[in-house]
């Protein structure tokens, strides 16, 4: 049986409102008295029920991040940034992870009204705008990060098409001609703008082309086995565009236990710019976004919104290239 306000105000001798006082407004309690009280919350293991206190503040402190996979540092330094801008507003975040997998969006969705929070950051999995107004026609708005949003919601993203046209132009640039995009699934927002905007970059140059070699997820795992894809090609394509960073690890450790040389006989280019890239067996040319700052700027929306502010903006970033050696000319 969990302990209660009035169980600690029995321990302490003192009133329920003294102990509610000690709690949320200890400058109205003597000294004295709260040291009672402190010992007795402190004697009988009281934790305080945040829930509860929500409904009756009628405001939460805290804020739900869901990010698609909490395996890929690209969400984590997300994570960080909101994190650093929350601890300045004096709320929490409460992190979950949707594993790019529908069924646990909606359940997170769902804890999360439940719970109350005060907003909600989110990387959608699939289209969830319906979900997130009636979330905001019961006071709980929210801010979609890493994705481009449509009408009626604020968002923070980098322009994925023309990072997709970086990648691509800087490997027709160093004189591969056989690229291959490695990623999925299309109906990730992210992945098909990249997708796009290095079709773009290809169509301009004749002899070029563009395979793609589509994965049921964005993990180091599906990098691998596509790596393993691009050992089998005939011809083999002569440089792989994985979606992200931790893909591109994948392809690399498929490519490199195949006896293939990278970048000598094929090219890489990730994208996210994790620090894992640079830290790689082959440092890995990437597509750099700004992730904690993406985050910082993503809750200072949704900090907007909860003030009032009723206009929807979309910060968008444009993508940097960091060269590395996995792209060096032949
Ligand atoms: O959101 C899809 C992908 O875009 C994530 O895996 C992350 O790497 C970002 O680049």
């Amino acid at each position: 049986m969990a302990v209660s306000v009035r169980d600690v105000a029995e321990q302490a001798g003192v009133s329920v409102g003294t102990v509610s006082n000690v709690l949320n407004n200890p400058e109205k309690v003597a000294a004295a008295t709260a040291e009672r009280v402190i010992a007795a919350i402190e004697a009988l293991g009281f934790v305080r029920n945040d829930a509860a206190r929500q409904l009756r503040a009628g405001a939460s402190r805290s804020i739900g991040l869901v990010v698609l996979d909490v395996g890929n540092p690209f969400f984590t330094d997300v994570a960080r940034g909101v994190e650093e801008r929350a601890a300045e507003e004096g709320l929490v975040v409460l992190l979950a992870n949707s594993d790019e997998r529908r069924d646990r969006e909606a359940a997170h969705l769902d804890l999360f009204e439940e719970q109350r929070v005060r907003g909600l950051l989110i990387t959608p999995v699939g289209e969830v705008g319906e979900r997130l107004h009636r979330l905001r026609a019961r006071g709980i708005p929210t801010v979609l990060v890493d994705r481009l949003a449509g009408e009626g919601f604020s968002s923070v993203s980098v322009d994925d098409v023309a990072g997709g046209r970086l990648a691509a132009q800087h490997l027709l640039d160093t004189g591969r001609r056989r690229l291959g995009f490695v990623g999925g699934p299309l109906e990730l927002g992210q992945v098909r703008d990249r997708l796009r905007g290095a079709r773009e970059a290809v169509a301009e140059v004749p002899d070029a082309r563009l395979d793609v070699l589509e994965t049921p997820g964005l993990s180091m795992t599906e990098g691998v086995s596509a790596g393993r894809r691009v050992l089998e090609q005939e011809p083999r394509c002569d440089a792989v565009l994985a979606a992200n960073d931790v893909v591109a690890l994948g392809v690399l450790q498929g490519l490199l236990l195949g006896g293939v040389r990278v970048p000598h006989d094929v090219a890489l280019v990730g994208y996210d710019d994790i620090d894992f890239a640079a830290a790689a067996a082959v440092p890995i040319t990437s597509i750099r976004q700004p992730r904690e700052r993406m985050g910082a700027e993503a809750l200072g929306l949704l900090l907007a919104e909860l003030d009032g502010d009723e206009r929807h903006r979309q910060i968008v970033f444009q993508p940097e290239l960091v060269v590395r050696e996995s792209t060096a000319a032949r």
